[in-house]
Formats: C-alpha cells, structure tokens, sequence
C-alpha cells in the first residue's frame, strides 16, 4: 500500500469469451485509481477453478484484457493462493472483485483495500457458452 503517488487498482478473472460484464468491471476498477493491474487466471487454475478449459488461451486472453484502453499492465494468476503476493508485489491500494466473491478477500484489508462490485446482471461467460452451444 502507498500513501503518496499513483493508486494502484488490481483485480483478477479468467476473461473468456469476453463481454461485456468483464468490461465493465475492468472501467469500474479502473475508475478507484490512477493504474489498473490485471490478473488473468491461468489455463490450469481455470480449469481447476470452474472444471473446464477455457474456450481462448490465457495467451489470447492476456491479449485482450492487455488491450484494453483502461488496464495499464496485465499478469498471469497462477494460483489462487498467491492473492496476497500479488497485491504485495503490484504494490495495490485497492483489491477490486465481483460480489460473487462477496466477503471471500476481506482478510486482504490488512495491505489494501477491498472493494466488492456488483456484477453485470445477465451475462457470463457460462451462459453464453451455453447458448451459443444450444445455437439459439
Ligand atoms: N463479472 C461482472 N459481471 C458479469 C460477469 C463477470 O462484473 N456479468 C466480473 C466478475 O465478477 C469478475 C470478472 O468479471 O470480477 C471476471 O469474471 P469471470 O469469472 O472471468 O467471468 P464470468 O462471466 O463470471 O465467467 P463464468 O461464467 O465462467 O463464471
């Protein structure tokens, strides 16, 4: 955590089949400070977390998450385990997740603070594999 100079933001995902929840979230978390540090969850931690590959490689979703105009620098997440590492090596005053996580990191609030978004109603990267599988 720093008290003077630019507020870094962090947050983390897996980013597939982007949309545009994602670039909300990413604005929104952008918007708390004046550099935003993305972590995009690695092809295995995806697939340990929510039990399938992701559809785009960590390699093509780096890529776009790195694209985007409010991200300054984007990272691999490895592990979930490594969240405070993280925070500490990005030197992040601010940790931002979705409230699906709601509660899951206030123990962070000891290096940074924890700021919990609400999510996008009606869009995620399950339910539009979903419906593009169904082909409707
Ligand atoms: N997110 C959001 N609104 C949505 C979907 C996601 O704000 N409608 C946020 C999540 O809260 C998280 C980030 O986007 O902070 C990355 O979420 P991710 O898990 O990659 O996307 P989901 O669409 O939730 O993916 P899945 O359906 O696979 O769980």
């Amino acid at each position: 955590m720093s008290t003077d100079g630019p507020r870094t933001v962090i947050t983390f995902g897996t980013f597939d089949v982007f949309h545009v929840g994602h670039l909300r979230v990413i604005e929104r978390a952008a918007a708390l400070g004046d550099r935003l540090v993305v972590g995009v969850s690695a092809d295995e931690l995806n697939l340990r977390k929510k039990g399938r590959e992701p559809v785009f490689s960590q390699r093509e979703r780096l890529e776009i998450v790195a694209a985007l105009k409010p991200v300054s620098e984007v990272f691999v997440e490895e592990s979930l385990e490594l969240k405070r590492h993280y925070i500490q090596h990005y030197a992040a005053d601010v940790l931002v997740m979705g409230d699906d996580w709601a509660g899951k990191f206030d123990e962070f609030g000891d290096i940074c603070e924890v700021v919990y978004l609400t999510r996008t109603p009606a869009i995620s990267t399950t339910a539009l594999i979903e419906k593009i599988s169904a082909g409707s």
